[in-house]
């Protein structure tokens, strides 16, 4: 053989290596299993249980989210956890109002009904709006009664909801397509010029989880669910919607001590994601917490909707190379990172609460340069609870949320001593 043949056979060789690494590649990643019988369920038929009849290994790694096992990175996890044991700043920084009495680490969608109702964050004052991302009887709520559900009393609206977070929340039942059922996405896609029942079904494998994991708000007198993304997605973009109080909403309540608007953050996840280098690269919420399994041969999607990390083989190694060690030490480090710079954001936030509160209490004191110094912390607190309220803790997007850490530090500083000027003070 000449050398120009022993090239060519070579190259040859190569081309065959690369074109079975990407059919095989293509069969994990991107394939979606074969065809699936159809069971053609009606509308309005929420049971899982029936649902699994006909599709058992989706129903039974569904069956999985019972689980309630920590995760190995140390947080996350599926333990019903209070989170101010960690971050104690958050019973000062949420003082009156419900979350300093009650704010526990989320568990899996089975639970989301059972948690709803025992939270002690309702109270008989509570709206049906509450119930949007707990059950897929939203849907005929929706249909029945339009925004008004939003209003009327939780005890009352979720007696008719049977089943939690489950296969109709995502699921077609006749085609067992994708698709989403919260009308605030819908509607905050709309405005955004997205028609979500024209998206791929890529699209849908991260706007499923999107429909529950975003901010949003209540408006005034409707309690009408809304997601301020007019702007975008990011702290900033958000924080500025919220600036020009939309429908007349201006604060979530006002903190005691202080006497600032507040505003609540809700789980960003979809919005942090989404500028992420995952988010960025077209790799979907699915892709990472819903991996492909095989059982008997037979190829399906994990719906055991968990930490990743719990199984870093089927999650990440589809596309990354590094060994499973090295994945793990790397979302620790990040998550590590993240964590103690949270806690120094919240509690310089909670020292701005008390400094402003002392310096209101001093009869002198410059008005207009107090409600500076609680326009700052407000501003400081959504910066530090949009990442706090997020559940990757920071590995979803680990540099806009150190940036967004970093702001808030700074902000909650130029706000003691904004308190502290007006009043003429040294605390
Ligand atoms: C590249 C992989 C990846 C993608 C894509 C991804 N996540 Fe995550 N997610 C993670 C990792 C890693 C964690 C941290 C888990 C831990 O700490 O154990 C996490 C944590 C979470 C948690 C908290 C889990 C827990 O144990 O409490 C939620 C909820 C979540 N992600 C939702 C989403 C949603 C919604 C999307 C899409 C908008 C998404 N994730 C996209 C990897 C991913
Ligand atoms: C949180 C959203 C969500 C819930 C809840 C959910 N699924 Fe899925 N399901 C998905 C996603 C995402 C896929 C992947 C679809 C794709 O890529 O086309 C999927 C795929 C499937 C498929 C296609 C085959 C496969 O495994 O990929 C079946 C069948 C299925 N789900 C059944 C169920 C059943 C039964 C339930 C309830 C026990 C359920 N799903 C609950 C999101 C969900
Ligand atoms: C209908 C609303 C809804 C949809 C759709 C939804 N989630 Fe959730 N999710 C929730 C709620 C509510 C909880 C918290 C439940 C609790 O703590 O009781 C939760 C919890 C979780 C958790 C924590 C589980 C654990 O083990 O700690 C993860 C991870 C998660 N969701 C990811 C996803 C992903 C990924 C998708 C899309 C494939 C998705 N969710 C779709 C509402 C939803
Ligand atoms: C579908 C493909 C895919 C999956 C699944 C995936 N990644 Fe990635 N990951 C990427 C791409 C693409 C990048 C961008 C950099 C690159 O091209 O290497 C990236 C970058 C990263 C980075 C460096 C950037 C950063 O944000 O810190 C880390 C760390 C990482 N991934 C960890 C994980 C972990 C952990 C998992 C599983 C929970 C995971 N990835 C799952 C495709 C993926």
């Amino acid at each position: 053989m000449n050398n120009k043949k022993k090239f060519l056979l070579a190259g040859l060789g190569v081309c065959v290596v690369i074109l079975a690494a990407v059919i095989v590649v293509q069969s994990f990643v991107i394939q979606p299993p074969a065809a699936i019988e159809l069971a053609k369920l009606p509308a309005g038929e929420y049971d899982p249980a029936v649902w699994g009849g006909y599709y058992p290994l989706e129903y039974e790694s569904y069956r999985k989210n019972l689980e309630m096992t920590p995760s190995p990175t140390g947080f996350g996890g599926s333990v019903n956890e209070q989170k101010s044991i960690k971050e104690p700043e958050i019973l000062m920084n949420f003082k009156g109002m419900a979350f300093s009495k009650d704010y526990a680490e989320d568990r899996g969608h089975p639970y989301s009904l059972e948690d709803l109702i025992s939270s002690k964050r309702v109270t008989p004052a509570s709206v049906g709006a509450c119930m949007t991302c707990k059950t897929p009887y939203v849907k005929d709520v929706f249909k029945e009664k339009g925004w008004d559900y939003a209003n009327l009393p939780l005890s009352e609206v979720v007696k008719g909801a049977g089943h939690p977070v489950s296969c109709a929340n995502c699921h077609d039942p006749a085609t067992m397509k994708l698709t989403v059922v919260n009308p605030a996405f819908i509607e905050a896609m709309q405005r955004k010029g997205i028609d979500v029942h024209k998206a791929s079904r890529k699209e849908m494998r991260s706007y499923v989880c999107g429909q529950c994991h975003s901010e949003y708000y209540f408006e005034p007198k409707t309690n009408r669910v809304v997601f301020p993304w007019d702007k975008g997605y990011t702290p900033e973009q958000m924080y500025a919607y919220y600036e020009e109080k939309p429908a007349g909403f201006e604060k979530d309540w006002e903190h005691p001590d202080s006497q600032a608007k507040m505003l609540k953050a809700q789980h960003p996840d979809f919005e942090t994601w989404s500028g992420g280098v995952h988010g960025k690269s077209g790799v979907s919420c699915a892709d990472c917490h819903m991996p492909y399994q095989r059982h008997n041969g037979q190829k399906y999607s994990s719906h055991h909707v968990t930490s990743p990390m719990k199984n870093i083989e089927g999650s990440c190694k589809t596309c990354h190379t590094q060994s499973t060690d090295w994945l793990l030490e790397r979302v620790k480090t990040e998550q590590n990172n993240v964590f103690e710079l949270q806690h120094t954001a919240g509690l310089a936030v909670s020292r701005a609460h008390e400094v402003i509160g002392k310096a209101s209490a001093v009869a002198t004191a410059d008005k207009a340069g107090l409600d500076k110094a609680r326009e700052l912390v407000r501003k400081a607190q959504w910066f530090w609870d949009i990442v706090a309220a997020e559940n990757g803790m920071g590995f979803h997007n680990p540099d806009q949320v150190m940036n967004t850490l970093g702001r808030s530090i700074d902000m909650a500083h130029q706000s003691v001593e904004a308190a502290n000027k007006a009043a003429g003070t040294h605390y």
